[in-house]
């Protein structure tokens, strides 16, 4: 964990080859030897400054995953490439009413982004703040996944998986396989969950317990809410308090999602099918029952939705044949037709000013649609599970179906992009800009 002090959090990211994973040594990529890096814990007001050094055979570059920062100069800007032997130095300056919450880094270089975080390259990122909350742990449980061969190297995707969407079969907490998460009864704990994953939903449960959701992606809820099960789409984040009330041994699943497939065009055979539940980790519960401490009843979600509504956009999601497509293999992964180009404006938005973005989703497979810088909120209750007044940055468009989001552009101007956060989708093109300005 590398904490900020006095306004400012210096840090030094390599990223290399040859890491543990799983409890092997690997051949897999991490930050300063570790995957996932360092956790990096700033506040409100604070100047994150990364050093990033690319030791690898590629190029790289690195993402603040939902911060509400400008996308300007060298900040969070993903249009960045850092050659293999260089070095890149980032000052993101977070603004001092950015709400406090679970956020995460990982490299955007486009055409690479899937393979880097495939092969371990992530992190998380947490604003510090918010309500004091009755708690006795507050742990980052960063979820990824990945498949090594017998030798620990990573298994590169194939391109049928890339078009669905590759799932390792290794699925890791903070680079552990099935880590023990020890807790007495009667206490109450905050679990950040990160889902890393390249294109795997995670559908969680913890066998035994009901998971008390607090907030999503960087924003509470107003009040925290019940549930048997929490999806995280690829990108999101959930905070959840565990209360467990008696001991024993619990496991933190995720059960099989169907996200839909793209296998049913070109007659290409599945490569991701249903599993069993996958067991992420396991809660080990001592001491006797007891009663766990109450919960705030009421939580700082942000305000809105804003308004009025200054613009209106209708954005599609579709595979098929599209221009520009980077596969000779017929299909193509496009938003309004077209595939991603770094130098093309695809929206135009007047800084300051609140859109409404339909964006709808033409295809048989879920599409997690995510937005670099302004986070939004939800428009449509069949989509949006929380409330919408909470502001999220990546929401799972359904098969056939839409989602409704509505976007404040405050806070900061600049050039960033939207793409679907299947990761493998996003390097076949499945990205736009936005340039507010
Ligand atoms: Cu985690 Cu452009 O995304
Ligand atoms: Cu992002
Ligand atoms: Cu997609």
């Amino acid at each position: 964990v590398v904490v900020g002090r006095d306004g400012i959090l210096s840090v030094r990211l390599a990223a290399a080859a040859g890491v543990r994973l799983a409890g092997l040594d690997t051949s897999a990529w991490g930050y300063n030897g570790t995957s996932p890096g360092p956790t990096l814990r700033v506040r409100p007001g604070d100047l994150l400054r990364v050093q990033l050094v690319n030791q690898l055979g590629q190029p790289t570059n690195l993402h603040t995953h939902g911060l509400k920062v400008s996308p300007q100069a060298n900040g969070d800007n993903p249009f960045i490439a850092i050659d293999p032997g260089a070095e890149f130095d980032y000052e993101i300056r977070i603004p001092p009413d950015h709400p406090p919450g679970t956020f995460w880094y990982h490299p955007h270089h486009h055409g690479n982004v899937a393979d880097q975080i495939f092969a371990g390259l992530a992190g998380a990122l947490l604003v510090e703040g918010g309500p004091d909350l009755p708690v006795s742990s507050d742990r980052v449980l960063l979820v990824t996944d990945t498949t090594l061969d017998a030798g620990g190297h990573v298994v590169p995707a194939d391109a049928m998986a890339r078009m669905q969407g590759r799932e390792g079969d290794l699925v890791l907490v903070n680079g552990q396989h099935e880590p023990v998460i020890a807790a007495s009864a009667g206490s109450a704990e905050r679990w950040r969950v990160i889902n890393g994953c390249v294109s795997r939903v995670l559908a969680l449960r913890l066998d035994g317990h009901r998971l008390t959701q607090i907030a999503l992606d960087g924003s509470f809820l107003a009040a925290p809410i019940d549930r048997d099960q929490v999806v995280l789409a690829p990108g999101n984040r959930v905070d959840v308090i565990v209360r467990p009330a008696a001991d024993g041994r619990f496991a933190l699943l995720a059960v099989p999602y169907d996200r839909g497939s793209a296998t049913m065009m070109g007659g290409m055979a599945a490569t991701g099918g249903q599993r069993g539940p996958v067991i992420l980790a396991t809660l080990v519960v001592t001491g006797s029952t007891g009663s766990t401490p109450p919960l705030p009843t009421a939580l700082p979600a942000p305000t809105g939705p804003h308004g009025p509504v200054a613009r209106q956009r209708r954005l599609t999601l579709a595979m098929g044949m599209g221009t520009g497509m980077r596969m000779g293999m017929g299909m193509g992964f496009t938003i309004d037709g077209r595939t991603f180009e770094a130098g093309r404006d695809d929206q135009i938005v007047t800084p300051g000013t609140t859109e409404e973005w339909t964006v709808v989703n033409t295809s048989p497979m879920d599409h997690p649609f995510h937005l670099h810088g302004w986070p939004f909120h939800v428009m449509d209750p069949s989509v949006s599970t929380p409330p919408a007044t909470t502001l999220q940055d990546v929401v799972l468009v359904p098969a056939y179906g839409q989602a409704g989001l509505r976007i404040p552009f405050t806070g900061h101007s600049g050039r960033s992009v939207y793409h679907c956060h299947i990761l493998d989708h996003e390097d076949l093109g499945m990205m736009g800009t936005v340039n507010v300005r």
